[in-house]
C-alpha cells in the first residue's frame, strides 16, 4: 500500500529533450504507467510507441540507420513533398532526412483538454532545399500522447510562396506484429487500389478482409476514416483513425525484397506491416497563404475478435 501510494505521489516527466542514437536530439513523450513515444529531430521521426505494459507497437528493423541521408527504417516517416519516387525528388521526400526544429511558435492547444504529452515540431525548406523543390511552406507537425496511449499525428503545411504548389503525403506508419501471416486488416475490402507492383494499375479488392503471404504494395482509395489492423497472435487491434487523408498505403517487401534492403533484416518482414494514412492519388493543392490539415491518431487494444466484427466503437470500449 505504501509503495504504491508513493509510487503515485512521483510525478511523471511528460516530455524530456535527451539525445538517442549517434547523438541524435531525441524528445520522448510520457503518460502514467509505461506510456511512452520516442520521437526524433532527425525526420520528426516517431521511433518508438509503447503500451501501458511498456511494450512497444512499432516496428524498427535492428538494421536502421540513424545516419543521414537515409531515413529511419522503422517507426513513422513521414512522406513529404511527395509519396513514392517520381521526378527529380528524393523518394517520399526530404521531411524524413531533414533536422526539425522544436517549433518556436506552436499553434494553441485546445484549452478544453490541455495534453501535457505533446511535441509541436517544425519544418522549414532551406536554401538546398529550395533547389529541388521550389516553393516555400511552413510543416508544423504535433505529436500527442494521450493518457490512454492513443498517438496523435497532426500536420499543418502551410503555402508561405508566392505561387501555389502540390504535393503528395503519407504517414508511413510500420506497426509491430506478430506474425504477419497470422494478420488481417478490415476496413479495405471492396475498395479500388492502385497497384504498386504493377505499374500502380487500378483494381478491386475481394470482399473479404486483406490478409498476407507474399509481396504487398497497394494505394487503396477513398478509404474510411477508420481502418484496424488485427494481430490475432498477440490479441492486440491497433485502430487507425485519419482525416484529410483519402488513401491508404499497405505494405510489406517479403523475403526477396526484404534481402535486397540494405537497413532492414532478412526475416524482419515477418514482423512488421506497413498501413500508411496518405494523400496519393489527389494531390493536395495550396495557394498562397493557405494551409492543409492532415491527422493520424493510432490505438491500440487488446482484443480476440474475429473478421466481421469491425465496430471500432466496440475495440475502443472492449480494451
Ligand atoms: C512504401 C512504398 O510506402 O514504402 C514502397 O509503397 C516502398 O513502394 C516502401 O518500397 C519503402 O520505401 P523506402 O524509400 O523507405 O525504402
Amino acid at each position: 500500500m505504501a509503495s504504491s501510494t508513493s509510487e503515485q505521489k512521483k510525478p511523471v516527466v511528460h516530455v524530456e529533450f535527451t539525445k538517442g542514437f549517434n547523438g541524435f536530439d531525441k524528445v520522448i513523450l510520457r503518460q502514467s504507467r509505461g506510456i511512452s513515444a520516442e520521437i526524433y529531430l532527425y525526420g520528426a521521426h516517431v521511433t518508438s510507441w509503447r503500451n501501458e505494459l511498456g511494450e512497444e507497437l512499432l516496428f524498427v528493423s535492428n538494421k536502421a540507420m540513424f545516419k543521414p541521408p537515409r531515413a529511419i527504417r522503422g517507426g513513422i516517416p513521414l512522406c513529404f513533398p511527395q509519396f513514392s519516387n517520381f521526378g527529380s525528388l528524393e523518394a517520399h521526400g526530404f521531411a524524413r532526412n531533414r533536422v526539425w526544429i522544436v517549433d518556436p511558435e506552436p499553434p494553441p492547444l485546445p484549452t478544453s483538454s490541455p495534453n501535457k504529452a505533446s511535441v509541436d515540431l517544425l519544418l522549414k525548406p532551406s536554401e538546398d532545399d529550395l533547389k529541388i523543390w521550389s516553393h516555400s511552406f511552413e510543416f508544423r507537425l504535433r505529436i500527442t500522447l494521450s493518457p490512454g496511449g492513443d498517438l496523435t499525428l497532426t500536420s499543418r503545411i502551410r503555402n508561405i510562396d508566392s505561387k501555389p504548389f502540390s504535393f503528395t503525403f503519407a504517414y508511413h506508419t510500420y506497426f509491430s506484429v506478430s506474425d504477419i501471416s497470422e494478420v488481417r486488416v478490415e476496413g479495405l475490402e471492396t475498395l479500388d487500389y492502385l497497384d504498386n507492383m504493377k505499374n500502380r494499375e487500378r483494381f478491386t479488392e475481394q470482399g473479404d478482409a486483406v490478409t498476407f503471404e507474399g509481396e504487398i504494395d497497394k494505394i487503396y482509395l477513398s478509404t474510411p476514416t477508420k481502418i484496424a489492423i488485427l494481430d490475432h497472435e498477440r490479441k492486440r487491434t491497433f485502430v487507425l483513425r485519419k482525416d484529410g487523408l483519402p488513401d491508404a498505403v499497405v505494405w510489406n517487401p517479403w523475403d526477396k525484397k526484404a534481402k535486397a534492403m540494405a537497413d532492414f533484416g532478412d526475416d524482419e518482414y515477418k514482423h512488421m506491416l506497413c498501413v500508411e494514412a496518405a494523400a496519393i492519388e489527389k494531390p493536395i493543392t495550396l495557394k498562397p497563404g493557405e494551409e492543409w490539415r492532415g491527422r493520424q491518431e493510432l490505438s491500440a487494444v487488446g482484443s480476440s475478435y474475429c473478421s466481421g466484427q469491425l465496430d471500432p466503437r466496440k475495440v475502443l470500449m472492449g480494451g
